[in-house]
């Protein structure tokens, strides 16, 4: 019987990937067909969403730097980490410190074979084929025990990821299972898709959810992303549509919708 944390090793093109239309959406060349098309069908939903995922690996890489020049961190955990792309993690962080470490997990195939070929010359770095809601997996797993010292803080990145957890997942109890795990001190990145709007947050979800054969969760009201930080102290500028999150010249213009936006900010551990 299939559990609900087995991880397929098999790549799928007939049917579209959140990895993989979310590659599209950034201009990639990691995707396929049934990807593109998804893509286009989504955009009818919701017309600003390319420029979502721009501003949201945008808000990736800025909360990297801040993070490793202002706060000194050194180890991330980028949980869901998607396909390798320009500027990824490692690259962001090791320009600030060569030695600093990084492990992607992503529970697609496709983005475990793709970055093991990117990361194979890089010691301080990993990709594990692991899904978020079995933190014991990843804990244990000997690439993260070998390059994180869970002694000393870490960024535990959850981008544009818990959206893809069913209720019946527990995202918020996934997010308090990692952050006990993690010395005091250390961060929580997460970002997540929003709508004020019920009726794009139930159109996006259903779509979503059968475009990727049940493999998704749900647009949230933001208030339900608040509840993700009880307890952490909340970097500056506090949780907002994350292109507002330190922005500088790379941002694109300001997400003005009354579709989905991406909603969230850093917590820090005490
Ligand atoms: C929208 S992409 C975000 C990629 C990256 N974090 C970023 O913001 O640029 C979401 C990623 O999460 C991965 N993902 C979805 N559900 C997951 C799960 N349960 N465990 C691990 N990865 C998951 C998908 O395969 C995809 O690569």
């Amino acid at each position: 019987m299939r559990g609900r944390n087995t991880i397929s090793h098999a790549i799928d093109v007939s049917r579209p990937s959140v990895a993989r239309m979310y590659d599209c959406f950034l201009g990639g060349n990691d995707n396929y067909a049934s990807d593109r098309r998804a893509c286009a069908e989504l955009l009818r939903i919701a017309p600003s969403t390319r420029a979502l995922a721009r501003n949201n690996r945008l808000f990736l890489q800025r909360v990297v730097r801040v993070l490793a020049e202002k706060h000194g961190v050194r180890q991330f955990l980028d949980h869901g980490s998607g396909l390798p792309t320009q500027d990824n993690v490692h690259q962001v962080a090791q320009r600030v410190d060569r030695s600093s470490r990084v492990v992607y997990i992503d529970n697609d195939p496709i983005v475990f074979a793709h970055g093991r070929a990117l990361l194979d010359e890089n010691d301080e770095t990993a990709v594990i084929q692991a899904d978020i809601a079995n933190p014991d997996a990843i804990f244990g797993h000997e690439d993260v025990r070998r390059l994180i010292d869970f002694s000393r803080p870490v960024a535990a990145l959850f981008v544009s990821v818990l959206h893809c957890l069913p209720d019946g997942s527990d995202p918020a109890g996934v997010v308090r299972r990692i952050a006990a795990r993690l010395a005091p001190g250390s961060f929580l990145v997460i970002c997540q898709l929003t709508s004020d709007n019920a009726q794009i947050r139930a159109e996006t979800t259903e779509f979503m959810r059968q475009n990727t054969h049940g493999k998704w969760g749900r647009v949230l009201e933001r208030h339900e992303v608040d509840a993700y930080f009880t307890g952490m102290d909340i970097l500056s500028p506090g949780l907002v549509e994350i292109s507002a999150w330190h922005p500088n010249s790379d941002v694109t213009p300001r997400q003005q919708t009354h579709e989905w936006i991406e909603y969230g900010g850093v917590g820090r551990t005490r």
